[in-house]
């Protein structure tokens, strides 16, 4: 599962709140988390990480895009190839 949010006050947007409350399903998924922000990423991964692992679920890999007026396409397609080389080699 690809999962990702924008960063607000240094976490993830409130809407976050709401999947972790209607989410089913997410003990025995892989979970790849990403947030967006200006310039300050906060620990916006890292909550992610902890709801994801209290329900059983894993981080397998995150990533932050930062970009004070856009994010970079190019960081978001260098993450893309770098997960395709993991998945070749698994
Ligand atoms: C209420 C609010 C709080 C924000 N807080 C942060 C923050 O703590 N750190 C940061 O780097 N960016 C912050 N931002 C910027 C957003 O993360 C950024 O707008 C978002 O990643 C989406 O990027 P975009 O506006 O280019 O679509 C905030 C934006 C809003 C609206």
């Amino acid at each position: 599962m690809f999962l990702g949010f924008p960063t607000h006050g240094s976490r993830p947007a409130t809407v976050f709140n709401g999947y972790f409350e209607h989410a089913q399903n997410i003990d025995g998924k892989n979970y790849i988390v990403f947030n967006t922000c200006r310039m300050v990423p906060g620990k916006t991964l890292e909550i992610m990480q902890t709801e994801i692992e209290k329900k059983g679920g894993s981080v397998v890999n995150k990533r932050t895009f930062k970009g004070l007026f856009r994010i970079k396409m190019s960081k978001v397609e260098e993450f893309v190839e770098e997960l395709n080389q993991e998945l070749m080699k698994s």
